[in-house]
């Protein structure tokens, strides 16, 4: 999730893409640059690209500008949320190559061949990053397009043929002063539209201060900008007309895409989100998961334990029933703050998995040092790219959900289940004991989930009807078994911290051991319910619930009919692999939780008491 602006027309450019990038803070940033054309008007040998970039916040950048910021009125600028190559001056964009300069959001999939390739033919690289390679790609054509008015926007065009995964990228090119060129795939992008200006930017709040006027650019749009104006073309190079809009919105409003609240945001990019999970890391025939150049040979692992807190604690409960089922290997998951104080019982010949959205959290950090001591390997699943749990780890997968600003963590929760559902998957294959046949059907789910997720977040509206309904209640259950007991935790979890209802989350099967006593008139219930092997025992207990009064809500598979008669309310989610489910069954739960406490009004993303990042014991 990086934050982008290019801007082409008569004001002095540098300081106006330091200000839009600090209205594009929110999305996150580890490192931040800007390019600028000094003296486009004169002749070509005497035009410069001068480049600033570093590591750090948006200050370090201004700091490095004060008193020596490039001149010019046309350039590009950019902050950074690492995914390929750690935070670092030489990582941070733009990017260049001789006259060329881009800057990029999102994954280049097949960036590692595209890089070998470049290298044969004599290009060397000064970058970790998958983003260098894009400027070096666009040079190369560029030498092939004669001089003319699109020469920049056919080399881009020609350049991205090469090209899979996700981008925004914007480009900047000496031989050409008089445009910026910019595509989308999968990655957001918006026209500015100015008077005698015209920008472009990773989003709107970007551009608030200079137009309301805007064009979303759409899937596979490239955009040509001068100073009087822009075009839209495909990759095939036909014109495409996109319609203009004028933004009402405030600017607060416009850093929440319009959400109320960054968390609503957050559980409406889960689509987006795990598609970015689960880019460049399936194989399909066979069937298989990739993670990032990190082979387990499964054999050589004694023992398997995961380590988390709080919400990444839930996700990895959900991971033990992957892999336990996938490649029948057992797998002790622990709360990293028990773990770490009990003198655990680990040594070398142990891979210890650590779960964590912000790789910073202190007992997680503190409980996989002490494994290591003892010999362990570790490998991380975190969201912040290079932050301390993957730095001190031997590997790391990162999660790709960008930024998450609620302090609820909703889409770190999802994209962790799809990251431990892949390594499920690898350990599989790798141990033998997950057949091509299931590996398949597990591989298709995988790839189905995206689509599936946006189809539950239109349950939306009942589950707001739900929380107006629910909301002035003093406490609620949540009941689930096999892997949707983990999303019981997870869905009172979500209620607690926000709404701050007393909420408890149990194992179905554990109800007539205790919280049964519990049940009384009005007593909401919020019963997990999919079509998997615990289903009718689940109607079992639900009956047990309604027998003595409780409100039942039940999430169920579509076209479930057992449950209309007996629940009180039936949520319908998409049906998927029952190990794939808690990805779905969650999101109700989390926009129940949301609404909930919109309606009691509490501070959704900044709750009491909590902070984003638990960085003390
Ligand atoms: C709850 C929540 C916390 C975190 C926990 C661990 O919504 O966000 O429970 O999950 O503090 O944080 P990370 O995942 O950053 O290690």
């Amino acid at each position: 999730m990086c934050g982008i602006i290019g801007y082409i027309g008569p004001k002095q450019v540098t300081t106006l893409l330091v200000e839009g990038l600090r209205r594009l803070e929110y999305r996150g940033y580890d490192s931040a640059g800007v390019a600028v054309i000094t003296n486009p008007s004169s002749p070509s040998s005497t035009r410069e690209l001068q480049i600033v970039r570093c590591r750090g916040k948006l200050s370090e950048l201004e700091g490095q500008l004060a008193g020596a910021a490039p001149q010019g009125n046309v350039g590009i600028g950019h902050t950074r949320w690492a995914t390929h190559g750690r935070p670092s001056d030489e990582n941070a964009h733009p990017h260049r190559f001789e006259s060329v300069a881009v800057v990029h959001n999102g994954i280049i999939e097949n960036y590692l061949s595209l890089k070998r390739s470049l290298s044969e033919r004599g290009h060397s690289f000064s970058s970790e990053t998958d983003t260098e390679i894009i400027a070096h790609l666009i040079w190369e054509e560029l030498q092939r397009v004669a001089p003319g008015p699109d020469r920049l926007l056919t080399a881009t065009q020609r350049a991205l043929k090469h090209l899979e995964g996700a981008y925004a990228v914007v480009v900047l090119c000496t031989d050409t002063p008089d445009e910026v060129v910019c595509a989308k795939s999968a990655s957001p992008l918006v026209l500015g539209l100015g008077d005698g200006e015209n920008l472009i930017a990773s989003d709107v709040p970007a551009l608030l201060p200079h137009t309301r006027r805007v064009i979303f650019l759409e899937e596979g749009d490239l955009a040509q900008l001068t100073r009087e104006k822009v075009r839209v073309i495909g990759l095939d190079g036909v014109e495409r007309k996109r319609p203009e809009r004028v933004i009402t919105w405030s600017l607060l409003a416009a850093e929440k895409a319009g959400y109320k609240h960054f968390m609503l945001k957050e559980i409406f990019e889960q689509p987006r989100a795990v598609t970015d999970t689960l880019r460049g890391r399936l194989s399909h025939a066979p069937a298989d998961a990739l993670l990032d150049g990190y082979d387990i040979d499964p054999s050589k692992v004694k023992r398997l334990f995961v380590l988390a807190c709080g919400t990444s604690f839930h996700a990895s409960l959900v991971g033990k029933y992957l892999i336990e089922a996938l490649a029948r290997i057992p797998v002790e998951v622990d709360l990293a703050s028990e773990f770490r104080y009990r003198d655990p019982i680990v040594s070398s010949g142990d891979l210890v998995v650590a779960v964590s959205q912000s790789g910073e959290t202190a007992d997680t950090l503190a409980a996989i040092r002490e494994a290591q001591k003892k010999g362990a390997q570790i490998f991380s699943i975190a969201n912040v790219v290079d932050s301390s749990i993957p730095r001190t780890s031997q590997h790391s997968l990162y999660t790709h959900a960008g930024p998450e600003i609620g302090v609820a963590s909703t889409k770190a929760f999802t994209t962790q289940l799809v990251a431990l559902a892949l390594l499920a998957l690898h350990l599989g294959r790798r141990s033998g004991r997950l057949s091509e046949e299931a590996a398949q059907a597990f591989v298709h789910d995988l790839t189905s989930l995206p689509a599936k997720l946006t189809q539950v977040l239109q349950t939306a509206e009942q589950l707001q009807q739900l929380a107006r309904t629910y909301g002035h209640c003093r406490d609620m259950l949540y009941l689930g078994r096999g892997p949707q007991f983990p999303i019981a935790l997870e869905g009172a979890l979500k209620l607690k911290e926000i709404s701050y209802i007393h909420a408890e989350g149990y194992a179905a099967g554990e109800m007539k051991h205790g919280p049964i006593a519990l049940i009384d008139e009005g007593l909401p219930v919020l019963v997990l319910a999919p079509h998997d092997g615990g289903y009718e025992k689940v109607l079992s207990n639900l009956s047990e619930v309604k027998a003595r009064g409780g409100h039942v809500i039940a999430i169920t598979t579509e076209g479930d009919h057992s449950l209309r008669t007996l629940a009180d309310h039936v949520i319908e989610v998409p049906a998927v692999h029952p190990l794939l489910a808690p990805i779905i069954t969650v999101v109700p739960l989390q926009l129940f939780a949301y609404y909930v406490a919109d309606f009691k009004g509490t501070d959704v993303d900044q709750p009491r008491n909590l902070a984003k990042s638990v960085t003390v014991e």
